[in-house]
């Protein structure tokens, strides 16, 4: 009989074979029945104002038939940008439409910023832990990475930021830690980064979910205060998205920066969509002007809250031998540390989601994968009894996990 010659294919890119197996099987896990998932950062469904966005994108299609469903400019509708040039301007950050790009989404955006600014090889300056997707963004560039702890008070800031193409923050409520970024480092960042020269990417999307306690002045904020009234052209490149604060489906957010790294970015994205859908850009900006975050926000914080009082009370109850850790004051995420540094969280998800439980290891937000002591546990997506039964099903794994190392 005859065989069929095997296919010879062209290789795949090699940064394919660069990410590591956690990492791989990690993304395909939370989606299997009966599964808890409280690894990913996602927000509760029934609070998608479903009706209300319904009745926004028949009213758009119907008033812009042609704005809507031709190509839109790359940049991003005008209205929509002016609106947000608006949205982000303080009496000294001034802010016009050259300074705005609208995005699909955040991730889009890590993505573009990687284009206009690493070659293969170049150094990123990443706040450490670091999330995921900006790694899984950049991954295709191959960059070095810089790890910076913005929580080590030692940090130098000038030779954190020195050499690198560009820093990567989320001083509100990290992904993955839950942190906050206080008032003193942040305004030792934006120091550096006017000394050094070197882009300070703010990615913001947990901003607005702050549960103790008032918001903090956010760096280009800070920037701006340095240039009082000149149209913004410092190094913080802020990025923000509607996706946890009204619905990920949209695929909205912006970059907030200089003209000049909003044109390098604009020719980045072309290349990539051409432009952002018109349908959900003129969603957004209806949604904007007529408060629909300002309604929400109170909403999601009260629920978002309770949520991370329960799951911290569950794991207070079942996990305290094994983890420690510190109640965020905002966001979506429990960041939990062995109190064994040999304790390995890979090896615990994989015995986890065995026992119907679904968390993040430490290890994927770590370039190197190296970093195996902790976990990230969100607390947004499920309501208390499925965190409680989630942290029991965790608890069960740790003790497998404890008797088969006895064996
Ligand atoms: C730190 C951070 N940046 C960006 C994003 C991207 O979100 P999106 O692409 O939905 O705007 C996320 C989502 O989890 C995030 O946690």
């Amino acid at each position: 009989m005859d065989t069929i010659p095997e296919l010879k294919r062209p290789a795949f890119a090699r940064w394919l074979g660069t990410t590591n197996e956690v990492t791989r099987r990690f993304l395909g896990a939370g989606r299997i029945p009966g599964l808890i998932n409280i690894a990913g950062g996602l927000p509760a469904p029934e609070l998608y104002p479903a009706a209300e966005l319904a009745a926004i994108a028949r009213q758009v299609i119907e008033e812009h038939p042609e704005e809507t469903l031709g190509y839109a400019p790359i940049e991003g509708l005008p209205d929509l940008r002016d609106a947000l040039a608006a949205r982000f301007s303080t009496q000294a950050l001034k802010l016009g439409r050259a300074n705005v790009l609208v995005t699909a989404s955040g991730l889009q955006g890590l993505d573009l910023i990687g284009k206009v600014l690493v070659e293969e090889g170049g150094l990123i300056a990443a706040q450490f832990p670091t999330y995921l997707g900006a790694l899984d963004a950049w991954r295709p560039r191959q960059p070095r990475y810089r790890h910076v702890d913005l929580e080590d008070a030692s940090l130098d800031p000038v030779a954190a930021l020195q050499g690198a193409q560009f820093a990567y923050t989320v001083p509100n409520f990290s992904n993955p830690t839950g942190k906050l970024v206080g008032l003193p480092m942040r305004r030792a960042l934006v120091e550096a980064a006017h000394r050094t020269g070197t882009w300070l990417v703010e990615d913001d999307p947990y901003g607005g979910l702050h549960y103790d306690g008032p918001p903090l002045p956010r760096l280009i904020t800070l920037s701006g205060d340095r240039q009082p009234g000149q149209v913004y052209g410092g190094p913080v490149v802020y990025m923000g998205t509607l996706s946890k604060e009204v619905v990920p489906g949209l695929r909205i957010g912006w970059m907030i920066a200089a003209p000049a790294m909003i044109e390098a970015l604009v020719m980045a994205k072309q290349g990539a969509d051409m432009c952002t859908s018109g349908v959900t850009q003129r969603m957004a900006l209806v949604a904007l002007e007529g408060g629909l975050i300002e309604r929400l926000r109170p909403v999601i914080v009260a629920l978002y809250r309770a949520r991370r009082d329960a799951l911290c009370a569950a794991m207070a109850e079942h996990l305290s031998d094994w983890f420690e850790w510190e109640v965020p004051v905002g966001g979506m995420f429990v960041w939990a540390v062995a109190r064994d540094p040999a304790l390995d969280t890979d090896r615990l998800w994989s015995i986890a989601l065995k026992a119907g439980v679904c968390v993040s290891p430490s290890s994927v937000f770590d370039s190197t994968g190296a970093n195996r002591r902790a976990l990230r546990l969100n607390f947004t997506l499920n309501p208390p009894n499925r965190l409680a039964e989630g942290v029991r099903r965790l608890a069960a794994a740790l003790k497998t996990m404890a008797d088969q190392s006895h064996d």
